[in-house]
């Protein structure tokens, strides 16, 4: 195996890697902390608006610390994993109240903070403050059981430890943060799962996996568990060009987006709509579609209804918006797609 894998990836993210992220160069721990938390579950060409905008309203941590959640998760709108949104905001809050606002260059502390596991630590402990740790991303997995021939799906705690042991003892001496881009750079743009373009590769005649030709096998896939499937049938209840929201609680899915009440699949959405307080009227059937989370998949039957009798007036959690403000609104991708379908 590649005796010299640092410093060969060193040289390869000097001449080919990512040196002009909007994340990248400077020394303030706050960009680098934003920037990977939203490059936990997205790719980079996706984060880039959604940190410029962030970063634009809120240019340092005090900034962040002293929104609203509602603002936050505002700017998160799209991204997904709204959870990342929410931790980075209770992160920010506590580095006020903890460490004086200043993020802290502790590991330990780091890592302590809601949202920032041991990889996240070692990126920002990297990046931010140049200490010599290992990350281990979905990325980094892939390239290191590829060249290095660790079989096993890396989920797996003993497949996990196996490649930690491995991305520790690969650590330069100097140069950790062109490594540690070079990195994610290389599983992001040559060491990709579909189509990897080993001809460029540094480690092309190294690598264990490109040497027997394993690349769709390793690393090894997650053992196979069909989603469950779980439905709901959704209320968008229209007045005057505007709808109704409900705040949805803190935890569990979407918690504190806001988004469209919701009755059993079989149930009749107009007495649905009379449960909350409203006479209204089917409007139309729109096509139902499934989103996919995590764990389980969730099959979505949206209802338009116009509202002909209000009853109560305002409620707190409840909120009505108008078709004309969803840019700024934080609402789920799919309350989101099916309003766009509505405005339309
Ligand atoms: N993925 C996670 N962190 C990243 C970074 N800083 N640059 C590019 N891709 C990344």
């Amino acid at each position: 195996m590649p005796p010299d894998f640092a410093s060969r990836l060193v040289a390869w993210q000097r001449d080919r890697g990512r040196h002009d992220l909007p994340w990248q160069g400077g020394a303030d721990p706050y960009p680098v902390w934003v920037s990977e938390i939203m490059l936990q579950q997205t790719q980079v060409e996706t984060v880039i608006p959604y940190f410029r905008r962030f970063t634009s309203r809120f240019p340092d941590l005090a900034a962040l610390a002293a929104a609203d959640e509602d603002q936050v998760l505002a700017l998160w709108s799209g991204l997904g994993y709204y959870r990342r949104g929410r931790n980075l905001h209770a992160a920010a809050r506590r580095i006020v109240a903890e460490h004086g606002g200043r993020f802290p260059e502790d590991f330990a502390a780091i890592q302590s903070l809601p949202g920032i596991g041991r990889s996240t630590a070692a990126a920002i402990a990297v990046f931010a403050f140049g200490q010599r740790r290992a990350i281990l991303d979905g990325n980094v997995r892939r390239v290191l059981a590829r060249v290095y021939g660790v079989a096993g799906w890396p989920g797996d705690r003993t497949v996990e430890n196996r490649l930690w042991t491995l991305a520790e003892s690969l650590l330069p001496t100097t140069g950790i943060r062109a490594y540690t881009q070079g990195l994610m750079d290389l599983g992001a743009m040559v060491c990709t799962r579909g189509r990897p373009r080993c001809e460029t590769c540094p480690f092309t005649d190294d690598c264990l996996a490109n040497r027997q030709g394993l690349q769709r096998e390793l690393p090894g896939p997650r053992p196979r568990k069909t989603l469950p499937e779980k439905s709901a049938a959704m209320l968008v209840l229209l007045r005057a060009g505007e709808v109704l929201l409900e705040k949805r609680p803190p935890s569990g899915i979407w918690g504190g987006l806001w988004s469209l009440p919701e009755c059993g699949e079989s149930d009749d959405p107009r007495a649905a709509a009379r449960r909350l307080g409203f006479e209204a009227d089917v409007a139309d059937a729109l096509p139902a579609f499934s989103h996919s989370f995590t764990h389980f998949r969730l099959f979505i039957r949206p209802w338009a209804l116009r509202v002909s009798r209000a009853g109560t007036v305002a409620e707190p959690g409840r909120l009505w918006l108008s078709l004309d403000d969803l840019e700024g609104a934080a609402l789920p991708t799919p309350v989101r797609r099916i309003l766009e379908s509505v405005r339309a």
